[in-house]
C-alpha cells in the first residue's frame, strides 16, 4: 500500500485491471500490472448475470483463489459483493476476514462513501484488513440509481462525491476507485486526496485507471461505453480460432500426423 501512496507522490500512474481467473492472471503478472482487482463484475462478464448483485461470497473466493494461484506475487483487490457488508460491521469483518485468509488476497473494495460504509471501513481497518472505497456510479446500487450513468454532474451531487470520497479517506481507505465521474470533478477530487485515486469512466487525471479485463480485450465486443478502450480483439481472433478448427475437423485435416502418436500396433 506504501508503493501506491509513493507511485502518486511521485506522480506515476498506477494500473489496474480486474481478473477472474489463473491464465489471464499470469498474463498480467508476467506485464507487471500493478495490481489486481478481483471485481465483482465476476457476475456479469464471467457468470453471465445481468448486474452484480447475483454473486455470491463463495463465487468470489473461487475466482480470487484462481486469481491468486496465476499472480501470486501481485497485490490483489477483491471486490466485497453485495449483502456481504451492508447489514453490520460483523458481517463486513467476517466476511473481509474470510477474503483475506481463504485465498491469500491483500485488500477489499467495497462501495459507497456514506456513512455506514465508511463505519464499515474503519471497522476492518481496525482489524488489520486494507480497505479500497468506491464512489460515484456504485454497481451493487444500480437499481436505486436507475442504471450506469455519470454521477456528481450537477454541483450538489459533486459535493455529495468529493465528500464521500475525504470521507472514505479519513475512515483508513488506502485508494479510492472513481467511476463515472466527470473528469474535473475526479482531477480535483484526486489532487485532494492524499491516498491514490483510481478512475474507471472518470478521465486521466485520477492517479491509476482501471479497467474490465475482459472489456478491454475486446471480449465482450456488444459492450462499449464511451469511456471503454479496446487494447486487443479477442473475440474476433476467438471466433477465428473456432471457425478454423470446426473446418479442420469437418475436412479430416486435424489432427495431422504431427498431431499423431504412432505405436506398434
Ligand atoms: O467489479 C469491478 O470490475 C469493478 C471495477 C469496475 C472498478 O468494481
Amino acid at each position: 500500500m506504501r508503493d501506491f501512496l509513493e507511485m502518486k507522490s511521485r506522480g506515476e500512474p498506477i494500473a489496474v485491471l480486474t481478473c477472474y481467473e489463473v491464465l489471464f492472471a499470469r498474463i498480467l503478472a508476467e506485464e507487471g500490472v500493478d495490481m489486481i482487482l478481483v471485481g465483482d463484475s465476476l457476475a456479469q462478464v464471467v457468470l453471465g448475470y445481468e448486474s452484480t448483485l447475483p454473486v455470491t461470497l463463495e463465487e468470489m473466493l473461487h475466482h480470487t483463489r484462481a486469481v491468486r494461484r496465476g499472480a501470486p506475487d501481485t497485490f490483489t483487490v477483491v471486490d466485497l459483493p453485495f449483502l456481504s457488508y451492508q447489514v453490520s460491521n460483523e458481517d463486513a469483518l467476517r466476511n473481509a476476514g474470510r477474503t483475506l485468509k481463504e485465498t491469500g488476497a491483500h485488500a477489499v473494495k467495497l462501495e459507497g462513501g456514506e456513512e455506514a460504509s465508511c463505519d464499515r471501513v474503519r471497522a476492518l481497518v481496525r482489524a488489520g484488513i486494507p480497505v479500497m472505497g468506491h464512489v460515484g456510479f456504485e454497481p451493487q446500487s444500480v437499481n436505486a440509481l436507475g442504471g450506469a450513468r455519470v454521477q456528481g454532474r450537477n454541483s450538489d451531487e459533486a459535493e455529495v462525491l468529493r465528500g464521500q470520497a475525504l470521507a472514505l479517506q479519513d475512515a483508513g481507505c488506502f485508494s479510492v476507485v472513481l467511476e463515472l465521474v466527470p473528469a474535473k470533478l475526479a482531477g480535483e477530487i484526486s489532487r485532494e486526496l492524499r491516498i491514490p485515486t483510481i478512475g474507471i469512466g472518470a478521465g486521466v487525471e485520477c492517479d491509476g485507471q482501471v479497467l474490465v479485463l475482459p472489456d478491454a480485450l475486446g471480449l465482450n465486443p456488444s459492450f462499449s461505453p464511451r469511456f471503454l478502450k479496446r487494447y486487443a480483439a479477442l473475440a474476433e481472433a476467438a471466433h477465428e480460432g473456432v471457425r478454423h478448427f470446426l473446418d479442420d475437423v469437418k475436412e479430416r485435416r486435424y489432427p495431422g500426423p504431427e498431431h499423431t502418436f504412432g505405436g506398434e500396433a
